[in-house]
């Protein structure tokens, strides 16, 4: 099996490069990708650059040049829930672009002919990591994750990505993941950990929290990919 595990940035990789230890790097497409073999699987692993159109490319190259069969992204969100806080854990079951809107025509916020507002992720990795979570008694919430090419640092702009798509945390590549994996039909799921608030003190929580809560994230994913491999 061929495993993809993506973040946005380094810092939402490096734990996962330092735990792996011995990779091969290859460039393409102006991005490196990471080699590794672990219990005899193979795993690439990639930041893609912020962005969902950064994300797009690097998910499309995973699948399509490395013949990866299962996607984990792992990195930070901001929280909409006041029930989540930094560092905290959330997958998405499904996923929309908050940003995307041709309401113009008539359509709802996040959707354009022949697509969907919501995509949703895969059911099985999914309940995987739940049984990891309860397994290391580990507070995993799960949750809609809005997407959008804007970092958010403004009450009020969360509140209406709440109100309009029921989102429960935000970020800048989930749903160009989601939307790519699903049109090529790979099983894909989306971990986040909380950096900030997407309030007024976003930008400098995002600062001082971005590794922490990337470690605490690519740490789960470890544990979920030594899951997914046992009941491989
Ligand atoms: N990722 C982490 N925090 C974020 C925020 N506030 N807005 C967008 N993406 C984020």
């Amino acid at each position: 099996m061929t495993i993809g595990i993506m973040g946005a940035m380094v810092e939402e990789i490096e734990p996962l490069l330092e735990f792996f230890k011995e990779y091969e790097v290859i460039e393409y497409a102006k991005n490196k990708y990471y080699k590794t073999n672990y219990k005899g699987h193979d795993v690439i692993i990639a930041y893609s650059k912020i962005g969902k159109v950064f994300a797009a490319l690097t998910a499309t190259t995973m699948i399509e040049k490395f013949g990866i069969e299962k996607l984990l992204f792992s990195g930070v969100a901001g929280a909409i829930d006041e029930d989540l806080h930094i560092g905290d854990l959330i997958i998405a079951t499904k996923l929309c672009q908050h940003d995307l809107d041709i309401t113009a025509f008539g359509h709802p916020y996040g959707f354009v002919p022949e697509g969907s507002v919501y995509v949703e992720s895969d059911f099985l990795l999914n309940e995987f990591a739940k049984e990891v979570a309860k397994e290391k008694n580990i507070k995993l919430k799960e949750g809609i994750i809005a997407t959008g090419d804007q970092f958010i640092a403004d009450g009020k702009k969360k509140e209406w990505i709440r109100k309009t798509f029921g989102a429960n945390a935000l970020e800048m590549e989930g749903a160009s993941v989601a939307v790519v994996a699903d049109a090529l039909k790979v099983p894909f799921m989306i971990l986040r950990s909380i950096s900030d608030a997407a309030d007024m003190d976003a930008g400098f929580d995002f600062d001082e929290f971005l590794k922490s809560s990337a470690k605490n994230s690519a740490d789960f994913i470890i544990s979920l990919l030594d899951k997914v491999i046992e009941k491989s």
